[in-house]
C-alpha cells in the first residue's frame, strides 16, 4: 500500500462523497490498510509488534488527513451555500399598496371632532326609514312637495320596524317605508327615546330620487345637529355654527344666517360661512328653532309608549347640511360625481391623509 499516494488522494478529494469513498478504500472492512492489518497474525511476535506500530501510525495519519479534508470541504460547502442564499438588504423592497380614508370620511371625522369638543354626542339612525319619522313627525304634511316621486325613494311594504312600547306592542302605524331623504328623522327618534337636555350630532347617508349632475347625487352624506334644553335660543345656534366655521376655516371665519323655510323649524334660517382665505361666502345648510309641532308629535308618541311628555316647556334648535357640498367648496372640486360614481383612485389619492 502506497501511503504517500493515499495521503495525496485524500488531500485532493473534491467532494465529501469522494472522501467517503477513499475512506472505504483504505480503512473500510475490505480496505487496503485493513487488509494489511489482517496479515499481522502471521508474523513472529517481534516483527508483529514493529509492523503493528507502523501500520497504526499510518492509520492515524490517514484518519487525520481524512478529518482535515472533510473539515475543509464542509467549510467550502457552507461558504458556497451562504454565497448563494445571501440577501441584499440594500435592494429596494416591493411597494405594498396601502389603502386610505375616503375624503368624505375624513371630512366627517373632522366635523365630528369639532362637535365632540363642544360636548356633543354622536348618534346614528337607520337609512331605511318610515314615512312617519321622515315626514309626518317633522311637520311635513302628506301634500308637501318634499314627498314627491321626484324626491323620495319609496320602498314596497309597510313599516316593519316600529318603536315598541315597553310591553312590546307597536304603538302606531308609521306608514310606508322609504330611504331617508335627510338625517332629520333622527331628531324625532332621539327625542322619543331620551330625556332632555342634550346635544347631539347625527352623521349619515341620505337619498334623493333625482337626476344626478355636477352638484346632485342620489346618495350623499349629511350632518344633523340637535340641541334641546331650557332657555335654548337662536344665539346658541349662532355660537355653535360660528365654532364650526372656526374649526374648519380658522379664527377669522364668520357666519351669516338668512331667513328661509323648513317645515320643522320656526324661525328657519340657511347659514353660510365666510372663508377669509378665499374671500367668499359658502352657503352650507339649513337650521332653525325646533318647530312646536315637532315637539308636540314627539310628546304624543311618547305618551302612546307610556312615557311622560318632556318637551312642552323647552326650546331647541337644529341644523343640517351636506358633507359633500362642504368638501366640494373647500377643495375646489368641480363635480360631486367624482366622489362615488367615478370613484377613480387617481382622484381619491389626492386626498390621502
Ligand atoms: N333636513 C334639512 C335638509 O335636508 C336640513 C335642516 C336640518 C334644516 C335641520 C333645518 C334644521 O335640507
Amino acid at each position: 500500500m502506497d501511503t504517500q499516494a493515499a495521503l495525496q488522494a485524500i488531500a485532493e478529494a473534491s467532494s465529501l462523497e469522494a472522501l467517503q469513498q477513499l475512506k472505504a478504500q483504505y480503512l473500510g472492512k475490505n480496505g487496503l490498510l485493513t487488509g494489511e492489518m489482517k496479515t499481522l497474525g502471521q508474523l513472529a511476535p517481534q516483527e508483529r509488534r514493529e509492523r503493528g506500530r507502523v501500520l497504526n501510525e499510518i492509520k492515524q495519519r490517514l484518519e487525520q488527513a481524512l478529518a482535515e479534508r472533510s473539515h475543509t470541504l464542509e467549510a467550502q460547502a457552507l461558504e458556497a451555500q451562504l454565497e448563494q442564499e445571501s440577501v441584499d438588504v440594500s435592494l429596494p423592497g416591493y411597494a405594498f399598496p396601502s389603502g386610505g380614508t375616503h375624503l368624505i370620511s375624513q371630512m366627517q371625522a373632522e366635523l365630528l371632532g369639532i362637535f365632540r369638543r363642544m360636548g356633543f354626542s354622536v348618534v346614528e339612525g337607520p337609512e331605511v326609514e318610515s314615512e312617519f319619522f321622515n315626514f309626518d313627525a317633522l311637520n311635513i304634511p302628506p301634500w308637501h312637495p318634499a314627498r314627491d316621486m321626484q324626491d323620495t325613494f319609496w320602498l314596497e311594504g309597510s313599516s316593519e320596524f316600529r318603536i315598541h312600547a315597553p310591553g312590546g306592542q307597536p304603538t302606531r302605524d308609521q306608514g310606508r317605508l322609504l330611504l331617508r331623504t335627510h338625517t332629520s328623522p333622527m331628531q324625532v327618534r332621539y327625542m322619543v327615546e331620551h330625556t332632555p337636555p342634550f346635544k347631539i350630532v347625527v352623521p349619515g347617508r341620505v337619498f334623493r330620487y333625482e337626476q344626478t349632475d355636477a352638484s346632485h347625487e342620489a346618495m350623499f352624506y349629511q350632518l344633523e345637529g340637535l340641541v334641546v334644553g331650557e332657555g335654548i335660543t337662536m344665539a346658541d345656534l349662532k355660537g355653535a355654527i360660528t365654532e364650526l366655521a372656526r374649526g374648519l376655516f380658522g379664527s377669522e371665519a364668520r357666519v351669516r344666517f338668512q331667513p328661509t323655510y323648513f317645515p320643522f323649524v320656526e324661525p328657519g334660517a340657511q347659514f353660510g360661512m365666510w372663508w377669509a382665505e378665499r374671500e367668499r361666502w359658502l352657503e352650507l345648510g339649513g337650521s332653525g328653532m325646533v318647530h312646536p309641532n315637532v315637539f308636540r308629535a314627539v310628546d304624543e308618541y311618547r305618551e302612546q309608549m307610556g312615557r311622560p311628555r318632556a318637551y312642552e316647556t323647552l326650546t331647541g334648535w337644529a341644523f343640517g347640511f351636506g358633507i359633500e357640498r362642504l368638501a366640494l367648496l373647500r377643495y375646489g372640486i368641480p363635480d360631486i360625481r367624482y366622489f362615488y360614481q367615478q370613484n377613480r383612485l387617481s382622484f381619491l389619492r389626492q386626498f390621502k391623509p
